[in-house]
């Protein structure tokens, strides 16, 4: 494929906005479709409508360059696309199993205006085997296309970086020319990536990256594998927690010296609240909805999925301990995103405990740097929201529930004017040294410290 071939991304969400904005910086004319018209309206105007570092300034460039086109139509975009990357959302059904209905419904709207030949590419997480019955839809259709899986890696937040700077690049699928072009385009983001990363105004990466060809079975699979793997991974820390909780060690030195073993590996060790977000929860449902449909019973998954699901609860029940009766007490929740970095609040375990403390009857205020707007929606309306850390007035507990910069800088003067006398800091996610708190007369609650 030629540096001034045309590519079309279905779907601006995180993964979809990012990679599109990517690759209109490196020598491709992009377009990216998106339905909603606010959303649309924002990427028009050249930024984006989710908070992400770096990526306001890439989009505003390609916008005003020409090289990235917003749209809402396929019958504009799809046409003269060589390459087609379908990054729709797949949120997950009650049953826990995946919602396919965007994933075909782009398929089914794209294959009415695709030329021939045309690589169509799934980045949008689906459980193993979709990727099959969408050939079959492009068959049934009688078009000419290739199908190549390429699932993505991004985390939110650092979604620039990781995509610029990435582990592996993974492709999967039956026509080996077809995944030689979808790892084409991103040899072609590597050779722009430092000057991209200038221009977003974010640190460049060491050259490590992987370029991956697989089975396309193997992709899709290589995907939820990894997700699971790393939600086991917390979950696990999480477990040995709660021993840590009733043998008087401190889970942060255990997970320090037992990740300094390379065969294990630090990351994603780190004890708290448990993960949330829209693709660790997400992604072992469908995992262990992909394998019970297959006759495997993912029992290890299902304990990750239930030590995690505990945890909110898990912290609730220290402030118990430590206030009694919960009805009547005041607390605040700072951290409403599922992490730091991102103003996403889907499944964040912040707003869970923000929502069990509330159901015990306690006063809540709720404070998070950028996800106050979106919380809103999942916190009950009893909880108020505060724009600022030291506005939450005299409360008789914190609760820290996500790791902003912000949170991990308080000095222990304005832990102190923030919690007043004797009230008590649950560090829900360990940010904290335990003893220069309780030095400092902090009444100081880790998990597992
Ligand atoms: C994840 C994967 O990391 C990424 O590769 C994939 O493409 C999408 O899913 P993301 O959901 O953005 O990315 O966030 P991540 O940084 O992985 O964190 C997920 C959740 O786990 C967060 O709630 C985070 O706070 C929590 N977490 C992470 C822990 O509780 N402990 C850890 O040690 C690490």
């Amino acid at each position: 494929m030629s540096k001034n071939s045309t590519i079309t991304i279905l779907g601006a969400g995180y993964v979809g906005l990012t990679t599109a904005a990517l690759l209109a910086q490196s020598g491709y004319r992009v377009f990216v479709v998106e339905p909603n018209p606010k959303r649309l309206e924002a990427i028009k105007s050249g930024r984006s409508f989710f908070f992400e570092d770096g990526i306001d300034p890439i989009i505003k460039q390609g916008v005003e360059s020409g090289t990235l086109i917003p749209t809402d139509s396929y019958e504009q975009s799809v046409p003269d696309a060589d390459v087609i990357f379908s990054c729709v959302g797949t949120p997950d059904n009650p049953d826990g199993s995946s919602n396919l209905s965007y994933v075909f419904g782009a398929a089914e709207q794209a294959a009415e205006y695709m030329k021939p030949g045309v690589v169509y590419v799934q980045k949008s997480t689906v459980p193993v085997g979709t990727g099959r019955k969408v050939i079959d839809q492009f068959k049934n259709k009688s078009v000419d296309v290739q199908y190549v899986s390429n699932p993505e890696f991004l985390r939110e937040g650092t979604a620039v970086y990781d995509t610029l700077y990435f582990d592996r690049v993974v492709a999967g699928g039956d026509d080996t020319a077809a995944v030689e072009t979808v790892l084409d385009v991103y040899r072609a983001l590597e050779a722009h990536r430092d000057d991209i990363a200038a221009l977003a105004g974010i640190t460049t990466g060491p050259r490590k990256g992987l370029y991956i060809s697989t089975k396309l079975n193997s992709a899709e699979l290589i995907k939820v594998t990894a997700n699971a793997f790393l939600a086991l991974k917390i979950s696990f820390a999480n477990s040995i927690a709660m021993l840590a909780d009733r043998v008087d060690a401190d889970v942060v030195e255990v997970m320090d010296a037992v990740g300094a073993d390379e065969r294990i590996g630090r990351a994603f060790l780190n004890a708290g609240r448990g993960y949330g977000g829209g693709c660790f929860p997400k992604d072992v449902s469908g995992l262990i909805s992909s394998a019970l449909e297959n006759n495997v019973d993912l029992e290890i998954m299902q304990s990750a999925q239930a030590v995690n699901g505990a945890m909110p609860g898990y912290i609730v029940e220290k402030l118990k301990v430590e206030l009694g009766e919960l009805a009547g007490k005041k607390v605040a929740v700072f951290g409403l995103a599922f992490k730091a970095g991102t103003s996403d609040t889907r499944k964040s375990p912040g707003v869970a405990i923000a929502n069990l403390l509330v159901h015990y009857g306690a006063e809540v205020v709720g404070y998070d740097p950028q996800g106050n707007e979106e919380a809103r929606e999942d916190l009950h309306d009893s909880v108020t929201l505060i724009d600022s850390p030291d506005t939450a007035g005299p409360i008789d507990a914190l609760v820290v529930a996500t790791e902003w910069p912000e949170f991990r800088t308080l000095s222990t003067e304005t832990l102190h004017t923030v919690l007043g006398e004797n009230s008590v800091l649950i560090d829900a996610v360990n940010i904290y040294s335990p003893q220069e708190l309780r030095a400092a007369g902090i009444r100081y609650i880790g998990v597992g410290r």
